[in-house]
């Protein structure tokens, strides 16, 4: 059984040492209990046992652990100059920290695989079912918070008109992969196809749920040239969620 008041407290002691006056900084570390308290609750709906929630609301605190050095070194999110995940798996394994937050190392391969395959377009590694089930439910839980997150605190505009053929991806149910990205609408349209990466309609239940996929459609600033794509990808996008 994992400790999280140790887990909780490590985990804000390794925060202390960002600045978090900076809204990136802040803005992490609130996704991340987030995140957590969400993967258990997709664990729970998968009907995991005990052991196994516990181990997903782990990953949950851990999985962006590498995205407060990315700010504090690149001052932004990109993961072109320094991806976080990635980074996330070297301070943990590297550096040793994994072992402040749980002793025994018997759940290494698992919390390694789900950090580092958590923000890739798709899993990387080879990986068995075991390892798949941690990395699909970090990589959903994830995505489930980055809708309140980008209703929070971005400005999400849809003004310029999008690539053709991102347009033709959503339609065809396609997540998009972000190297195809050439404007800011474009990467709203990435955003909104992020529910098509879903691996469990639990998942699509608790995003439901949250509400959150709604309010991310409604933050969106919508041009009127734009306003009949948006529209008809907008029906399309919300038949995922009657699950
Ligand atoms: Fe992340």
């Amino acid at each position: 059984m994992l400790d999280f008041n140790l887990i909780d407290s490590e985990f804000k002691k390794y925060v202390s040492n960002f600045n978090f006056d900076d809204e990136k900084i802040s803005l992490k570390y609130y996704h991340t209990l987030e995140v957590a308290n969400i993967c258990y609750e997709v664990a729970e709906s998968l009907g995991l046992s005990n052991e196994d929630k516990d181990l997903v609301k782990l990953i949950g605190y851990l999985h962006d652990i590498g995205r407060f050095e990315q700010v504090a070194t690149t001052n932004s999110f990109k993961d072109k100059e320094l991806d976080h995940a990635n980074n996330g798996v070297r301070i943990l394994f590297d550096e040793g920290l994994i072992r402040r937050f749980i002793q025994e190392d018997k759940y290494d391969e698992i919390i390694k695989k789900a950090v580092r395959n958590h923000n890739k377009y798709k899993i990387l590694d080879p990986v068995n079912d075991r390892e798949e089930l941690f990395a699909n439910i970090i990589r959903d839980s994830d995505k489930i918070d980055i809708f309140r997150v980008r209703t929070k605190y971005y400005h999400n505009e849809m003004k310029l008109v999008p690539t053709p053929k991102i347009v033709e991806e959503v339609k065809q149910g396609h997540s998009i992969n972000l190297n195809d990205i050439k404007n800011k609408s474009d990467s709203i349209l990435c955003v909104m196809a992020f529910i098509f990466d879903f691996n469990y309609k639990e998942s699509l239940r608790v995003l439901k749920k949250k509400g959150y996929y709604n309010d991310f459609l409604n933050s969106i600033e919508v041009s009127d040239e734009n306003m009949d794509i948006f529209n008809e990808i907008k029906e399309q996008l919300l038949k995922k969620l009657e699950v």
